[in-house]
């Protein structure tokens, strides 16, 4: 199995997915809001470009039967029902409603995943979860981080990581290089995701404008079990993908040949030269991204060694996976 990631919406632009399983990651908040919308019994998600096109879709449906929610900047859109935080969407508000959504990044990832063979979402929630779903899946597997206004986003490369991580302890992940790098960003703040409130630029954002309790929401680690699928051009509540009982994570999955015993990753000495280039941020970049100048030290290693330790977990497999391209010269 390849694993990709794409860390920012360019990387995640012309890659041929089809025959993938793709999976969209906005943790702040848009993939969330998703996660809990079906967790709450909502029929659909339609993740629309922008907030005309959500009006033009909902004069079709019958009144009650659609809500219309979203953000800019942020901030709910006037003359939606609901805005973007995750908090919203309760079941009383959204059991058995279709929900037409536009959000700066989120929805165009999610729009991204269903150009795959098979796509679903995932956020800090359900991330053990989709990591069960995209092993059942029995693909290559591809990760699109929604990013931040186009740049890297530091949440959704964690959660690429983690979820990576997941997979590929399990079965014999081939992984690009940003894959690697999220995997080490994923190890890194695996035990400190509340660090997150303050390295993450859009969580200090958000916070500035009053919504701390969607931070806090957004940053709690597998609390559900839902896994959101794409279907046709809508996201529908998709089967718990929960833990086969007395195991934790995606241990014991059928549908993907475990070789032998979970390889502990042999720590390369340096970057392997002539690693390819990937077209996204090197792994040197996203770490000076992922601890901010003048970060207070934090126990365990420090992050660049843990960077190193994830590239190329197992180091079995040469220079990398490539991400998955029409181009073959890419
Ligand atoms: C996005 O899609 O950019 C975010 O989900 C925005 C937000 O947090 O509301």
């Amino acid at each position: 199995m390849r694993v990709h990631v794409a860390l920012t919406p360019a990387d995640a632009s012309g890659l041929a997915l089809d025959g993938w399983a793709a999976i969209a990651v906005d943790v702040l908040r848009a993939t969330t809001t998703v996660v809990a919308a079906c967790a709450a019994g909502c029929v659909r998600i339609i993740p629309v470009t922008d907030s005309g096109a959500a009006r033009e879709r909902a004069a079709l449906f019958t009144a009650g039967e659609v809500l219309m929610a979203g953000e800019r900047g942020g901030e709910p859109i006037p003359g939606f029902h609901l805005g973007n935080s995750p908090l919203e969407f309760t079941p009383e508000r959204v059991r058995g409603r279709t929900i037409l959504l536009t959000t700066t990044n989120g929805t165009a990832a999610m729009l991204g995943a269903g150009s795959a063979g098979a796509g679903a979402v995932a956020a800090l929630t359900n991330v053990s979860a989709v990591a069960r779903w995209a092993l059942a899946q029995g693909r290559d597997v591809a990760v699109l981080c929604s990013g931040d206004d186009g740049s890297f986003s530091l949440e959704d490369a964690v959660c690429a990581g983690l979820l990576v991580s997941d997979v590929a302890s399990v079965c014999d992940a081939e992984l690009s290089d940003a894959a690697a790098a999220a995997v080490g960003l994923g190890r890194y703040y695996a035990t400190r995701i509340g660090d997150l409130r303050h390295a993450s630029r859009w969580a200090r954002r958000l916070a500035r404008k009053g919504h701390s309790a969607d931070v806090d929401a957004c940053l709690r680690r597998d609390v559900t079990d839902m896994v959101p699928v794409v279907e046709a051009d809508a996201i529908v509540p998709g089967p718990a993908a929960s833990a086969p009982p007395g195991t934790e994570g995606p241990r014991q999955t059928a549908s993907c040949d475990v070789i032998g015993a979970v390889r502990a990753p042999t720590p390369p000495a340096q970057f392997p030269e002539g690693s390819p280039r990937t077209a996204g941020p090197q792994p040197h970049d996203v770490l000076r991204l992922a601890v901010p100048e003048g970060s207070p030290p934090t126990a365990g290693p420090p992050p660049l060694d843990v960077l190193r330790l994830a590239v190329r977990p197992g180091g079995r497999f040469g220079r990398g996976a490539r991400p998955p391209s029409g181009d073959p010269s890419r």
